[in-house]
């Protein structure tokens, strides 16, 4: 099995299952929906923390793998496996070393964790390599505004972030990572909210995305 130990950030964990109940209430569940919907097939799920996609896929999905590093995240998610409306399978590994095969998967799923992977193009590639040919990449991201100053605010505050996030960057262009690593993304949508009473409202992104069929 993977070393997982680089991974563990107990305290972050531990805060993010505390916070995250409130981003749900104040929007972050009904972007899931949107985010999740119409998939169907086996689907893996990177990064998966407490499991709070679980109770939003469609049931014409036949099988979710996830896959989360963290020890206690994953605790978590394996008990909202068990109450998930589809079968979850609960992996111990991380994104760029997926303990899956090649092409088993019509989609891949990635929210709020591009941000935090410390190689984007290498989780990516994976995620290529995990896909079906036809398969896509659904995604749901925070990332860097488009407002100049809060940009730059972003950058000023990346490295304290980090630290205290779980290694969170919250100033990625995640589209653009997305396409220099072979995908096109088929729909993207933009949009800013405040996931946190106390946090402004900020950009995000949510879309699908399908590998670029490569020329031989
Ligand atoms: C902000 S949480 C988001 C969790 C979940 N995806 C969600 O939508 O609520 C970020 C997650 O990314 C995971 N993570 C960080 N680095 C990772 C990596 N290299 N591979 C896979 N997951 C990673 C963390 O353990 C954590 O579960």
């Amino acid at each position: 099995m993977a070393d997982l130990s680089q991974f563990q950030h107990p305290r972050f964990a531990r805060m993010y299952e505390r916070i995250s109940a409130e981003s749900e209430r104040r929007g972050t569940a009904a972007h899931r929906d949107r985010a999740l919907a119409g998939l169907v097939g086996r689907v893996i799920e990177i990064g998966a923390g407490n499991g709070l996609n679980f109770s939003h896929y469609p049931d014409a999905v036949t099988e979710v793998v996830a896959v989360e590093p963290d020890d206690h995240l994953r605790g978590l998610a394996e008990e909202a496996a068990t109450r998930a409306p589809v079968p979850v399978r609960v992996l111990a590994g991380h994104a760029t070393a997926l303990p899956v095969d090649d092409h088993g998967f019509d989609a891949a799923v990635a929210s709020l964790v591009l941000c935090s992977i410390a190689d984007t193009q290498a989780a990516l590639a994976e995620i290529r390599r995990v896909l079906k040919p036809t398969g896509q990449l659904r995604f749901f991201e925070h990332v860097r505004s488009e407002k100049p100053w809060f940009g730059l605010l972003q950058d000023a505050i990346a490295p304290l972030w980090s630290r205290i996030g779980g290694g969170c960057h919250p100033n990625r262009d995640t589209a653009a990572a997305i396409r220099a690593a072979g995908f096109d993304i088929e729909e993207l949508d933009r949009f800013y909210y405040a996931p946190l009473r106390f946090f402004p409202s900020h950009a995000h992104i949510l879309g699908r995305a399908r590998p670029r069929p490569t020329t031989s």
